[in-house]
């Protein structure tokens, strides 16, 4: 990202006028000549050398503005921006509030630096749009990139300009709720989606008022915590770290991401957040980041809880390891000054961290104009515009996985009437996703509403809600934000018999099954992702009734469907798909669309396989592909290794063929390159678009090697009937890996390359790096 001149940046009359007026003051404010004639350097440390060091503290301290206050101006918020004790703040929303506490700060604080507002607007604003790990599922970085653009604009003109987002946590347990904030298992896809998270959000000018900046998180490691239950303890070797987990945090820092935030969980016995290998030696001396570091959300704080210390020493070890802002915990605020007083850390430490700050403020361009995110016109033009409206609908659709398809049951055809079943058939707030802040889901359209409004009148679409989410209802409230409990007090026996019911003379049952949005999202882990009895139950009896049944899964996370998946024809995963849910669910079924989407992340087929990947290690004793079970060797007794659904895997309305792998040599140079080729063919009786995907394995190397690893991938679009050849390139870094002494290095020896529609049905090949 580009460090802004001051020269090159238009400056309004409106926004000069607070800056002028505290100039007349004679008080030691910034000033409008000193932003425009000197450099950006010269400007911040111009300011900086009129800093106290409780100032220059304030600005490393992020407060939440919590619930909404109705006098912002009154707010205690306000009295700390007075005192200089704030340098940013968060769960604010809208024009009028966020430019009431922008004018305190410019205005009312002693040198009148302004705030700095950030949100965790992770996949939309006012449109939302799929769950992130949805999003990942389309592979198309171009969707993410635009869903990011659009998010920027709309709360661009809301008066934020600052993401908590891409969150590029690479998980192997779909126990840990978090996933569904992701891009999956995969660290090479999960680089990719987070190149273009970064680009759409910042864009080439982060000045502008239609960027924002982006804060990857959570640095690092969180999603391999043990058991998947959040914020727990993480342990693993770095070599293991550095070639399963880093590479999504590395991609964004070399996409030039604003800012990273730390993760809850310890690594190596030193929480993340107080983690000098984590935050120094990787990401700042190998990565060369130059932007700034924020806590999670009181993450310094919960150092004390960890055992590493009291408040003032896990405050010493956050700064000293790298951590710029204090999210939440007040900790900075309350140590730092009698630290510096009693020799613990240097001034030094915390000019670095302010610095890195008000470089963040100055390239987002708020010292030129803080008011440049409150333009009250701008919400008009930006919140659900018809163009971010289309991009939702479109955008969900391609989000989908259809998981089978027996008899091309899908898409419907010749139906005379649909009966739409299950927990989540007609619920509106279970659309879209978690992260949103104005999901306006009055306004939504259920499953039932939209499929109606596709299949036309000529078609009969009948409801009955058939069973609740879970069995017990204390669990249910557990995890169920009370505006969306569609709780239902009839008998299990009465939901099912209504079902039942208005599934007579039905041609096809369509079961909306699976978990509530509710179920999955930060502090959401579950120990259990086989379907809830009560779900069953409404299964096992629409099973009796013979009919086809599709059943269309909502879910955060990979589910465990190994009976379920015996007991229904279709099953179409949608996630939780945003503002346009409903119509790109219809889209679907009714064959507008045809489904594209392939998993970025395996479906274990009971919750005991967890955590489960497909670039997993071999151990001694590899089981036979062949066998079911062998005594002594690496497999279970009662379920087999494999996924259900492995990664990579997603099924069409056409389908495809694949010819054998050819090379254009089979030997390559140390710094050469070698094609890999193969001929894909639509065999089907529609057009499509297949996601060909590129593995590789090195055979022999110092350290054990994964059995295969993602390199490339190619959307392709073939007619029925059309066959295409698909080249990769392969090169030397593309065989690179961490070795044992955290070299990145290829190794001479025999790969296989590996190229399919899915990480198991792959055609091979062989080739020698010299
Ligand atoms: C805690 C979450 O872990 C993080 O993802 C989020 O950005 C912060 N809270 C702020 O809401």
């Amino acid at each position: 990202m580009k460090f802004l001149k001051s020269s090159v940046l238009f400056i309004s009359m409106a926004c000069i006028v607070p800056v002028c007026s505290i100039a007349r003051e004679k008080s030691e404010r910034i000033t409008r000549a000193e932003i425009e004639q000197k450099s950006a350097d010269e400007f911040i440390n111009g300011l900086m050398s009129r800093m106290t060091v409780d100032e220059k503290i304030g600005q490393l301290n992020l407060p939440s503005y919590g619930n909404v206050m109705p006098n912002p101006k009154k707010s205690e918020i306000a009295s700390r921006i007075v005192r200089g004790e704030v340098g940013g703040i968060f769960n604010i929303f809208g024009v009028d509030a966020i430019r009431q506490l922008q004018e305190v700060a410019v205005k009312e604080s002693r040198l009148g630096i302004p705030i700095i507002v950030g949100a965790d607007i992770c996949n939309g604003y006012k449109t939302v749009f799929p769950i992130p790990l949805g999003l990942s599922c389309s592979w198309k970085p171009e969707n993410i990139e635009e869903v990011a653009r659009i998010s920027a604009k709309e709360v661009g003109a809301d008066g934020i300009c600052w993401t908590y987002s891409p969150m590029v946590d690479i998980s192997h347990d779909a126990r840990w709720g978090r996933v569904k904030e992701g891009a999956g298992e995969d660290p090479f896809l999960g680089g990719i989606m987070a190149q273009a998270w970064v680009r759409g959000y910042q864009g080439n000018d982060l000045s502008a008022d239609t960027t924002l900046m982006a804060c990857v998180k959570h640095y690092a490691l969180y999603g391999a915590a043990e058991a998947g239950r959040d914020y727990n303890t993480v342990d693993m070797s770095r070599v293991t770290a550095m070639n399963y987990y880093m590479r999504p945090y590395q991609a964004a820092v070399e996409a030039g991401v604003g800012s990273i935030m730390t993760s809850f969980n310890e690594f190596e016995s030193i929480p993340a957040t107080g983690n000098t290998w984590l935050l120094n030696d990787v990401l700042r001396k190998q990565w060369g980041f130059n932007g700034f570091v924020v806590s999670d959300f009181t993450a310094i704080a919960e150092m004390v809880n960890h055992g590493i210390g009291n408040s003032q020493e896990v405050g010493v070890k956050a700064l000293k390891a790298g951590v710029d802002m204090d999210m939440i915990a007040d900790c900075y605020h309350a140590v730092l000054k009698k630290s510096l007083e009693e020799g613990k850390i240097t001034e030094a430490k915390i000019d670095s961290a302010c610095r890195r700050i008000l470089i963040a403020k100055y390239q987002l361009g708020l010292f030129h104009d803080p008011y440049k995110y409150c333009n009250p016109k701008r919400a008009a033009k930006e919140f659900l515009s018809v163009n971010n409206v289309s991009a939702a609908r479109r955008i969900a659709a391609e989000s989908f996985v259809l998981l089978k398809n027996d008899n091309n049951l899908l898409p419907l055809k010749g139906c005379r009437k649909v009966a739409v079943v299950g927990p989540l058939a007609d619920s509106k707030a279970n659309m879209a996703g978690s992260w949103k802040y104005d999901e306006q889901t009055k306004s939504y359209h259920g499953l039932v509403e939209d499929l109606q409004e596709s299949l036309g009148n000529g078609v009969e679409v009948v409801f009955a809600k058939g069973s609740n989410l879970v069995d017990d209802s204390v669990y249910e409230a557990n995890f169920t934000d009370q505006n969306r409990s569609t709780r239902d007090d009839r008998s299990d026996e009465q939901l099912i018999a209504e079902a039942l019911k208005v599934a007579e003379g039905a041609d096809v049952i369509i079961a909306a099954l699976g978990e509530s949005i509710d179920m999955s999202g930060e502090g959401a882990s579950r120990a259990i992702l086989e379907m809830p009895q009560t779900q069953k139950k409404l299964l096992d009896a629409i099973q009796k009734t013979g009919k086809p049944i599709v059943m269309v899964l909502f879910t955060g996370r990979p589910l465990a469907l190994q009976s379920e998946e015996k007991q229904v024809n279709a099953i179409l995963n949608v996630w939780f798909g945003g503002t346009e849910a409903g119509a790109a669910i219809a889209d679907v079924l009714t064959g507008k669309v045809s489904p594209t989407g392939k998993l970025t992340m395996s479906f274990p087929r009971v919750t005991g396989q967890c955590p489960i990947y497909y670039n997993h290690k071999m151990t001694g004793r590899p089981m036979s592909p062949d066998a079911w079970y062998t005594r002594y060797v690496s497999n279970y007794i009662d379920v087999l290794n494999e996924p259900l659904y492995p990664f990579g895997y997603g099924l069409s309305y056409t389908t495809y063929t694949y010819g054998d792998v050819s090379l254009n040599t089979n030997s390559m140079d140390a710094n050469g390159k070698i094609q890999a080729s193969v001929i894909v063919t639509n065999t089907g009786a529609q057009d499509g678009e297949e996601i060909v995907q590129l593995y590789l394995r090195d055979i022999v190397r110092s350290i054990t090697p994964p059995v295969q690893e993602l390199k490339g991938f190619k959307r392709v679009a073939l007619k029925a009937g059309e066959s295409k050849k698909v080249t990769f390139d392969i090169d030397v870094d593309m065989l690179k890996f961490y070795d044992s002494t955290l070299d990145y290095v290829a190794e001479p020896g025999e790969f296989q390359v590996m190229i399919g529609g899915n990480s198991k049905e792959v055609k091979t090949a062989s080739f020698t790096l010299k």
